[in-house]
């Protein structure tokens, strides 16, 4: 019976590290999935995570379930991270935050809830966008359509045909939107520019589904990167926010994250958090509670906070460097002049080097360099060491 089953295809992303670990070249680089790695390419446990742990230690934590909806503490601080302590939609509480399995988790259940309550909604996705989206609205039977988002003429935003497409869908449609730091291409609206997306968004009756999963990574700062989600929340709009601690405090494998639903009243946001549990209690019973303890006490704990942010600067900060560094590298070697500014005009860990499957395929086949097929790199997984190496490979494979 089940010699009628046929191989699945590798995962675009995560398949990409299944493949580097079987190449046995010691020149090879994984540039493919985003996890932040050390100046000598190896993974980093945040300090602050360590202490946090230690904590939970001395405290001798039991291992009782959690409520459906996961940790109290941890609930509090992620609305509050996202929006702002202080903010009209935390004081009058009105969100529904559920802890959830990082972002893809707490993406899959608010796209369930999509499909129980608005069987009739589309949700419009930017083009491109990060290759998992697609998969998640598919096997939730949430019907997607595609905006336009990046001009491969100008290596930016195509925003008159991200307007227009907004523009072009059903009422009522929800609208993925990257909190910051846009996955593969690394390019944001302008705060001005977000704020007409957010007047259109408005006047169609749209509802914002923002995917966040770099709050702090994008420009190191904790506000700045969340100024997109609390334009939009600040003017009474009901939202969905997605949160994922996977790269700001490195929990990738906690699978630590958020659902949080701005509703119009305390009164919908108790319902539907209700619903949401209802939703995730066939699916995974309740959270795991390790990941959500680290966050709650690093959130939770002004110290640890500001040590947090220190050392997401670093971070943050080191992958600016190569970017910085790979362009220079870019510029020097390359005898046809071509104008790799965009590359530092690209935020996040990212950079979206339009090159296409053949030349990447090239990367991979003739330089040992790992990386998605949609000519992204993870600029994350690159040290200053290895950006000549990997500025001759672009070149080489450029021009192919
Ligand atoms: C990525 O885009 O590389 C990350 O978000 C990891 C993942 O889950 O795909």
């Amino acid at each position: 019976r089940f010699e009628g089953v046929s191989m699945a295809p590798p995962d675009p992303i995560l398949g990409v590290s299944e493949a580097f670990r079987a190449d046995t070249s010691d020149v090879k680089l994984n540039l493919g999935v985003g996890a932040y790695r050390t100046e000598e390419l190896q993974p980093y446990v945040l300090n602050v995570v360590k202490k946090a742990e230690n904590l939970m230690l001395e405290r001798g934590e039991n291992k009782e379930y959690l409520p459906i909806e996961g940790l109290a503490a941890f609930n509090k601080v992620t609305a509050e991270l996202l929006f702002g302590a202080d903010s009209p939609v935390i004081q009058q509480g009105r969100v529904a935050t559920v802890q959830s399995l990082s972002g893809t988790g707490s993406l899959r259940l608010a796209a369930a809830f999509i499909q129980r309550y608005f069987p009739d909604a589309k949700v419009l996705i930017s083009s491109p966008s990060w290759g998992n989206h697609k998969n998640i609205f598919n096997d939730a039977r949430v019907p997607w359509a595609e905006y336009r988002y990046y001009d491969p003429r100008t290596v930016g935003l195509d925003f008159e045909g991200m307007l227009e497409d907004i523009e072009a869908a059903q009422d009522g449609s929800f609208i993925l939107l990257h909190g910051c730091a846009h996955n593969p291409t690394g390019i944001d609206p302008t705060p001005e520019q977000w704020a007409k997306i957010a007047d259109l968004i408005e006047e169609k009756n749209h509802i914002p589904f923002f995917d966040v999963a770099y709050q702090g990574f994008a420009s190191g700062s904790l506000d700045a990167d969340a100024s997109s989600v609390r334009t939009f929340a600040s003017r009474g709009l009901e939202l969905f926010v997605a949160q994922s601690y996977s790269k700001n405090l490195g929990l990738y494998s906690e699978r630590i994250g958020a659902i949080n639903v701005v509703c119009s009243s305390p009164d919908a946001a108790a319902r539907v958090k209700s619903q949401l549990k209802r939703i995730a209690r066939p699916m995974y019973s309740n959270p795991p509670v390790h990941g959500a303890r680290i966050v709650a006490n690093v959130v939770g704990d002004p110290t640890l906070f500001n040590e947090w942010k220190q050392e997401m600067e670093l971070m943050a900060g080191r992958i600016k460097n190569v970017r910085q560094r790979l362009f220079d590298n870019l510029s020097e070697k390359d005898n046809n002049e071509k104008d790799w500014s965009f590359i530092l005009r690209q935020i996040g860990m990212f950079s979206y080097t339009g090159l296409n499957k053949a030349q990447s395929d090239n990367m991979t086949d003739k330089w040992h360099v790992y990386m998605t097929k949609d000519g992204r790199i993870s600029l994350a997984g690159l040290s200053l060491a290895k950006c000549e190496y990997l500025a001759e490979a672009i070149i080489d494979s450029f021009y192919k």
